[in-house]
């Protein structure tokens, strides 16, 4: 009794945990954007969010400020086709869910502009 307790408990913890840590990322009213935000969440926020295997997280707008500059079109072929970078970091064609259509890792990436401009 006392153990399904506790198990109930830090499940109830570790989803108020989980939860808190999605709603760090803004959403937008714009269904573009929304859509954007699920596919981020799901494959991008893996590396993204705190910067894992030296991807730019999205807190840092120092990081970001270079890369905004060489345009939204560009930004998404490189999330579509892979990119490496000039300290040999790679970002992962379609950040390596090839599930994921064209559209959706243009969305992600426009949500991911969004977040950090
Ligand atoms: C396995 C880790 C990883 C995942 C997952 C990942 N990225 Fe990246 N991403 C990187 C790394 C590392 C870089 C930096 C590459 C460099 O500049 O050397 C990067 C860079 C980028 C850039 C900047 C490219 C540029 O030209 O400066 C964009 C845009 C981007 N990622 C979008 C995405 C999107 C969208 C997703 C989800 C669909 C995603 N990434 C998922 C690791 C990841």
């Amino acid at each position: 009794m006392k153990a399904a307790c506790l198990i109930a408990l830090s499940g109830a913890l570790l989803w108020s945990r989980l939860a808190a840590a999605d709603a760090g990322f803004p959403s937008f009213a714009d269904p573009h954007l929304a859509k954007g935000r699920a596919i981020w969440l799901d494959t991008c926020k893996a590396c993204h969010a705190a910067g894992f295997a030296d991807a730019p997280p999205v807190h840092d707008k120092e990081a970001w400020r270079p890369r905004l500059a060489k345009g939204k079109k560009v930004l998404q072929q490189h999330a579509l086709n892979g990119f490496f970078g000039p300290q040999s970091t790679m970002m992962p064609p379609r950040g390596g869910n090839g599930k994921l259509s064209d559209d959706e890792v243009k969305a992600a990436v426009d949500y991911m502009i969004a977040i950090v401009k």
